[in-house]
């Protein structure tokens, strides 16, 4: 094979709780990882030797700041003979917005790579690849629609999807950091028990699956929601928005500042993206589903 085209989703976090704090500055979570059908896609051909990424989004550096380069140099130190690759990247997910662009474009990459080049890679090895490049990584080489993410965030257990989901996303110019979110949460947070955390977060996964959006509503947290709008206050005016135009089921995804809305139906999210685009920039918002 000397080229393949792959398409690199974005993730909704539709539950997240902070447990508590690991090594390394790290935290540790529970969260219900979603794949939606915003998608980058990268194309991959073969070359001799070296490794170039171009990119349609000027604003995301190519050199080894960029995921993907780094996924290339970490798969390099395992197969030093590995041969060459050019990946092109078609951005839509935008950057810095709490959708995990960057770790599923690594993700995809490194799936890529193995089968360009036939990599004696198994899904355990990938994962463990994919862990050392971003928390999130692991969850998009399961090629699984829904998984609960444990530790930080790279534990994956599936978790079955009854039936499609209908998002609107409110999307943000200004992206977030993630690492900065993260510090701006509470020293003292409420101390939870792994166990009871566990059990709640599967009584979300319940909830989330009603066709009710109050009993949907119920299942969605975001422990980065409060740090977050301490730095983005505008998040909270849209959550806001969204709840008076009747709509309860609305969250922010993993440390923002996306804003999304949980409906049960296509004709329903359209309906609330030509409300929203009245009053929002009509570019950010996004109508999407279950990927
Ligand atoms: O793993 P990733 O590179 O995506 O993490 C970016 C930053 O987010 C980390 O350096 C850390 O500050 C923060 N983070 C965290 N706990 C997690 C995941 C990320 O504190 N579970």
């Amino acid at each position: 094979m000397k080229s393949l085209t792959l398409l690199s989703p974005a993730k909704l976090n539709l539950y997240l709780r902070v447990v508590g704090k690991l090594p390394g500055g790290y935290h540790r979570l529970i969260t219900l990882f979603h794949r939606i059908s915003l998608c980058d896609t990268l194309r991959l051909e073969r070359t001799a030797k070296g490794f170039s990424l171009t990119c349609t989004d000027p604003r995301l550096p190519t050199d080894s700041r960029n995921i993907v380069t780094q996924a290339y140099h970490l798969v390099k130190k395992r197969f030093p003979l590995l041969g060459g690759v050019s990946v092109h990247l078609t951005k839509r997910i935008p950057l810095g917005g709490g959708l995990a662009g960057g770790s599923s474009n690594a993700a995809a990459f490194l799936i890529g790579l193995r089968q360009l080049y036939d990599l004696p890679l198994s899904l355990k090895n990938l994962v463990s690849l994919g862990a050392k490049l971003g928390s999130d990584v692991p969850f998009f080489l399961h090629n699984v629609k829904q998984a609960l993410g444990e530790r930080r965030g790279d534990v994956i257990t599936p978790v079955a999807l009854r039936s499609r989901k209908w998002f609107v996303l409110v999307l943000s110019e200004r992206g977030l950091s993630t690492k900065l979110v993260y510090q701006a949460l509470p020293e003292d947070l409420p101390g939870v028990s792994l166990t009871k955390a566990h059990r709640i977060a599967r009584i979300a996964c319940y909830f989330l699956e009603h066709a009710d959006l109050f009993e949907v509503a119920k299942g969605l947290r975001n422990d980065l929601e409060r740090p977050a709008i301490r730095l983005s206050p505008s998040i909270q005016k849209i959550i806001g928005d969204i709840v008076q135009l009747g709509i309860p089921s609305v969250a922010m995804s993993g440390s923002g500042p996306t804003v999304f809305a949980l409906l049960s139906s296509h004709q329903q999210a359209e309906k609330l993206a030509r409300r929203l685009r009245k009053t929002l920039s009509p570019k950010s918002i996004k109508v999407c589903h279950s990927f």
